[in-house]
C-alpha cells in the first residue's frame, strides 16, 4: 500500500481546534457544506452550483477556508510570507514546505459582481455554456458547469439586474483607429493586457485579453469603463488611468474594429507511446495525485469530505469516483483516459476567436479533465495509458 496523501483538511481542522486559527486571522470550519441541488433563481443557482468555492459573489457568503478553493490556496501563500506564522505551519503540517511549492493556481479569480457589472448579460449565458481561455496568462480556466439552459439564462438574468447602465456614445470610426492603437501604448494599457497579435504580453494574470471585449462587453459600456473602471463597479482592479472620454472612445474603436488575429491551435496528434515499465508512483506522482487527487478525495482519508469530482458540483452530479486510492484509480482506468483526452480536445477549443462564440461551439456532454485546468501533458496521459496496458500494477 502506498502512504495515503496528506490530508490538508484533516490537518487544518486539528489546527482549528487547537487554536492555532489566529495564524490565517480567521476561524477554520471544518467539513464540506452539503451539496444543494441549484434552485431556479440566479442567486439559489450561484449558491446551489457552489460558484462561491472560486468567485467572490455578491449577496453568497463566502464558503469557510477549508471548503474554499481560492480561501485555502490564498491562505497558503499568505502564511508563507509570514516568517512567525510559516514557522507555526511548519511544525502543524509535516509537508508545509512542499504545500508552498505546489500551491500555484487560483490566486486571482475575477470578482462575479465586477463582471456583472461591465459585461453584457447575453454574453454570460453563452460563456457558460461552453467557457472558453480569456486570460492568457492565468492557467485556471473557468469550469464546464453542469447546469441547465433554464438556470444559466436564471445566472444571466442576474447578472443582468447588476449591469450598471451607461450613457450612450457615437458608433465605432474607422477614423479613430490610428490614434487609438497609439493611446494603448502611451496609457500603459499594454503594460497589463494583451490584445491578440497586436499587444502579445506577457501582461498580468486577471486582465482578460482584450480581443474577447468586443464580444462580453457593448460599444457603450466599453467607453464607460476604459475611463474609470471604479465607477462601474468599486471592486474593479484596473486603474483609472487618466483617459478622457474621447480618448476612451477612439481606444474602443481600435479594440473593437481592429481584426484580432493569431493563429488558432492545431488539433492534438497521436500519444507517444511508452514501452518501458511504469509503476504506480510515477502515475500518482506526475498527474493523479499531483491534480486529481484535489477534487476526487477519498472521504475516509479526509474527515468525510469528498470533493465536487466524486461529490458532485458546479451543477454535476456526484460520480462517487475518490482518486486517493490505487484500487479506485485502476478500476476507473478507461473512464479516466477518456477523460484527459476530452480535455485536450477541449483546449483547442478554449481559444476562440471573435465572432466564433457560441456560432462554432456546442457544449460537450461530459467535461474534459481535469475539470477548468490545463491539459495533461501528452507525455504524461501517454503513461497513464501505458500503467493501465501493463496491467496498473501498484
Ligand atoms: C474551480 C474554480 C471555479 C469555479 C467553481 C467557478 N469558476 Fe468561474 N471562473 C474561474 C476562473 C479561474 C475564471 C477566469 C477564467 C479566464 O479568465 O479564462 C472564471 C471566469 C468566470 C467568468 C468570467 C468573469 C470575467 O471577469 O472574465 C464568469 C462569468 C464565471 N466564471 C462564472 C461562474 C459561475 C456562474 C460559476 C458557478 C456555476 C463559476 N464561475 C464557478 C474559476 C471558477
Ligand atoms: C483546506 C485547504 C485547501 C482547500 C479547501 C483546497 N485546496 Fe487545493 N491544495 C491545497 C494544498 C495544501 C495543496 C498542495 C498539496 C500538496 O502539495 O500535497 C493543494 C493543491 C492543489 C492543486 C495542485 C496545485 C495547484 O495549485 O495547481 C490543485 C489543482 C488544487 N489544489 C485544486 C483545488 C480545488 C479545485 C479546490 C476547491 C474545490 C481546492 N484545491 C481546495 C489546499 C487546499
Ligand atoms: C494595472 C493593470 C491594468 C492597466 C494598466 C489597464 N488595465 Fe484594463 N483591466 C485590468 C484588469 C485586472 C481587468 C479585469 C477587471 C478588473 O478586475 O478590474 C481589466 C479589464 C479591462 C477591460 C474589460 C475587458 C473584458 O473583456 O472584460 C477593458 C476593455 C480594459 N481593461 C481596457 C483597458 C485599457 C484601454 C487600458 C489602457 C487605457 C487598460 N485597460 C489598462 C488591468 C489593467
Ligand atoms: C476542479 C475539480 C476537478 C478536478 C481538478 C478533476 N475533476 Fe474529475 N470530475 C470533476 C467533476 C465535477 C466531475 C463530474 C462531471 C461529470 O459528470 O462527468 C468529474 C468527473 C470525472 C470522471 C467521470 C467521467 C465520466 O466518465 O463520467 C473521471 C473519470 C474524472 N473526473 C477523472 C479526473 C482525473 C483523472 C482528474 C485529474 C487529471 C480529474 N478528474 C480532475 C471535478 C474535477
Amino acid at each position: 500500500m502506498r502512504a495515503p496523501v496528506p490530508t490538508v483538511g484533516a490537518a487544518l481542522a486539528a489546527v482549528a481546534r487547537a487554536g492555532l486559527v489566529v495564524l490565517a486571522g480567521c476561524a477554520a470550519v471544518a467539513g464540506e457544506p452539503p451539496a444543494r441541488p441549484p434552485g431556479t433563481d440566479g442567486l439559489s443557482v450561484l449558491q446551489g452550483a457552489d460558484c462561491a468555492v472560486c468567485h467572490a459573489i455578491p449577496g453568497v457568503e463566502a464558503p469557510p477556508r477549508t471548503a474554499s478553493c481560492v480561501g485555502c490556496h490564498v491562505w497558503v501563500r499568505t502564511v508563507a510570507q509570514n516568517p512567525n506564522a510559516r514557522a507555526v505551519a511548519m511544525t502543524v503540517f509535516p509537508k508545509w514546505e512542499r504545500y508552498e511549492r505546489t500551491v500555484r493556481s487560483y490566486a486571482e479569480v475575477p470578482d462575479l459582481g465586477v463582471a456583472a457589472a461591465r459585461l453584457d448579460p447575453a454574453w454570460w449565458a453563452r460563456y457558460l455554456q461552453d467557457p472558453h481561455d480569456l486570460r492568457p496568462s492565468m492557467d485556471e480556466t473557468m469550469v464546464r458547469v453542469g447546469l441547465d439552459a433554464a438556470q444559466l439564462d436564471a445566472i444571466a438574468a442576474w447578472a443582468a439586474e447588476r449591469a450598471v447602465p451607461v450613457a450612450a456614445t457615437p458608433r465605432p470610426d474607422r477614423a479613430n483607429l490610428a490614434r487609438g492603437e497609439a493611446l494603448f501604448a502611451t496609457k500603459g494599457c499594454v503594460a497589463c493586457h494583451t490584445f491578440g497579435a497586436h499587444a502579445t504580453g506577457p501582461g498580468i494574470p486577471s486582465a482578460p485579453d482584450l480581443r474577447h471585449a468586443r464580444d462580453r462587453m457593448t460599444d457603450d459600456a466599453l467607453v464607460a469603463w476604459i475611463v474609470d473602471p471604479k465607477a462601474m463597479s468599486a471592486g474593479a482592479t484596473m486603474p483609472a488611468l487618466g483617459v478622457t472620454r474621447d480618448e476612451a472612445i477612439a481606444l474602443r474603436d481600435w479594440l473593437v474594429l481592429t481584426p484580432p488575429g493569431g493563429a488558432r491551435p492545431a488539433a492534438p496528434g497521436a500519444l507517444p507511446i511508452v514501452t518501458r515499465p511504469v509503476a504506480y508512483a510515477e502515475v500518482e506522482e506526475k498527474v493523479i495525485g499531483k491534480i486529481c487527487i484535489h477534487c476526487h478525495m477519498d472521504p475516509a482519508q479526509n474527515e468525510g469530505r469528498a470533493g465536487p469530482g466524486n461529490a458532485g458540483g458546479f451543477g454535476w452530479p456526484a460520480t462517487g469516483i475518490e482518486l486517493q486510492t490505487v484500487a479506485s484509480v485502476r478500476a476507473h482506468g478507461p473512464d479516466i483516459v477518456a477523460a484527459l483526452l476530452r480535455r485536450r480536445d477541449e483546449a483547442a477549443r478554449d481559444v476562440v476567436r471573435p465572432g466564433e462564440v457560441p456560432a462554432t461551439l456546442t457544449r460537450p456532454e461530459k467535461p474534459g479533465m481535469p475539470l477548468g485546468l490545463p491539459p495533461i501533458p501528452d507525455e504524461d496521459i501517454a503513461l497513464v495509458v501505458a500503467w493501465l496496458a501493463q496491467g496498473a500494477p501498484e
